[in-house]
């Protein structure tokens, strides 16, 4: 199969025309179910048409692009990534992936090649944790691992729940369940993405492919104090707010930078204070706690032990005490067998490559509970993301784009072999890789 490779200003006129869709200096602002992020969906869905693919939308706002195989009866091999940002993020997190689904797709399309397997692309809607503090939700919906109810519990900083966010843009909540994809459906899951770290562009490696990724559990902290006159009160017998959220955020630091938790990852990224005025004692303050790490026993006991420090510390000062998880996700380690082939075509494209982590959160993660899945990273420059300086160069995704539509094509025809010849698409649900070839390719939760 002769497919051509990815060119960098085509590559680079898509993600400038999506950097475009919520632009809000600086950088760019596309929150999950906003109607900017429908409208970068809208665009790539046009891309999508214009290569002749079967394109909807599904009830929770994911984008998918069907391209039929030549063999009856397989399952599909599924690719993508997500839309949306954080507040004033970056033009690379998720996009890279999801203009790399189009350039691949636009390449076969070139080329006339037809794989065996049908090929599912697939734009996913909300997968930052930035608006509602849950990270992957469109892919959480299509694996089932989030519930209709759940939309009705989360909620933004603003108070709008995840169920009216989504029906203000046009999806339909009540329809979540008709989201989901089976599991015998999917044979594989591939995710290209920016590395938003600095280990690629430190060790000159082009590639990471991803073996473990991380997981986070999040916390939303309420104080209660008592408002009062800043001037009037004396400083002895305040109940104040923030002062105990102080106490609490650097406690917090101490412990996540104490020597049992080297690696860990906590963060207090929000903080609300009511009545946010100079001249008045802050009676209320709420703010997120985000713990991330790749063991999922510290990861919850650190949460825990913050819950707890809120708890102290608010008794201490006589402050009411609020503490809520709003979102835990497990980390994952993904299939070594997809990870291997992968590693095996970038060498044979002398693509220099390394296994490595990821301290993000991604949608390849969340797929990984119903398909053998794995994420490959491109270099970030400087090491940073979330934020505008956010960069990777075209040349750099370019070179993940031809891996990605080259891994696509080898595990297209390695599956195929391991499978044998198709018995038809209800008959036979079992993932080739899963559990015939060896049972060290199962991607196993810690
Ligand atoms: C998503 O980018 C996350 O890890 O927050
Ligand atoms: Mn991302
Ligand atoms: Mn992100």
């Amino acid at each position: 199969m002769i497919v051509g490779e990815a060119v960098p200003a085509r590559v680079s006129r898509m993600l400038d025309e999506i950097a475009s869709i919520g632009a809000d200096p600086p950088g760019v602002s596309r929150l999950a179910y906003t109607p900017d992020e429908r409208r970068a969906h809208d665009l790539v869905a046009t891309w999508l048409r214009e290569i002749d693919l079967e394109v909807s939308v599904d009830a929770v706002g994911n984008t998918i692009a069907s391209r039929a195989g030549r063999e009856p009866g397989l399952p599909v091999l599924a690719f993508g990534s997500h839309l949306d940002s954080v507040p004033h993020g970056g033009r690379f997190d998720g996009i890279v992936g999801v203009v790399g689904m189009v350039e691949a797709l636009r390449l076969l399309h070139e080329a006339g090649v037809t794989t065996s397997h049908p090929l599912r692309a697939v734009a996913f809607a909300a997968e930052e944790g930035a608006r509602f503090g849950e990270p992957c939700i469109g892919s959480k919906l299509i694996v089932g691992s989030l519930s209709e109810s759940d939309l009705h519990r989360l909620r933004d900083p603003a108070g709008q729940t995840l169920a009216s966010a989504m029906t203000s843009v046009g999806l339909v909540p009540e329809d979540a369940w008709n989201a989901r994809w089976e599991e015998g459906d999917i044979a594989a899951f591939l995710e290209l993405h920016v590395e938003q770290g600095g280990v690629l562009e430190a060790t000159g490696r082009p590639i990471g492919l991803v073996d473990v990724v991380s997981g986070s559990t999040r916390l939303r902290i309420t104080l209660t104090g008592r408002a009062n006159h800043s001037g009037v009160t004396p400083m002895r017998g305040r109940a104040d707010a923030l002062m105990g959220a102080a106490e609490v955020t650097s406690q917090a630091e101490a412990l996540a930078l104490s020597a049992t938790n080297r690696g860990l990852r906590l963060t207090i990224g929000r903080f609300d204070v009511w009545p946010n005025s100079t001249t008045t004692i802050p009676g209320r303050v709420t703010f997120t706690v985000d713990v991330r790490d790749t063991d999922s026993d510290r990861q919850r006991a650190v949460a825990l032990e913050v819950a707890e420090l809120a708890g102290s510390t608010g008794t201490r000062r006589g402050l009411g005490v609020e503490a809520d998880i709003i979102a835990d996700t497990s980390p994952i380690v993904l299939a070594t067998w997809v990870r291997d082939r992968i590693r095996a075509v970038s060498d044979s494209m002398e693509t220099p490559n390394r296994s490595m982590t990821s301290g993000a959160s991604h949608d390849a993660q969340v797929m990984s509970s119903i398909a053998p899945a794995a994420i490959v990273f491109v270099p970030s420059r400087g090491g940073v993301s979330h934020v505008p300086e956010e960069w990777s160069s075209a040349g750099d995704i370019a070179r993940g784009i031809d891996l990605l539509i080259r891994s696509i094509v080898d595990l297209d025809t390695f599956i195929a072999q391991v499978r044998g010849p198709a018995t038809g698409a209800s008959s036979d649900k079992t993932e080739p890789g899963r559990k015939r070839v060896s049972p060290t390719l199962e991607g196993t939760e810690r």
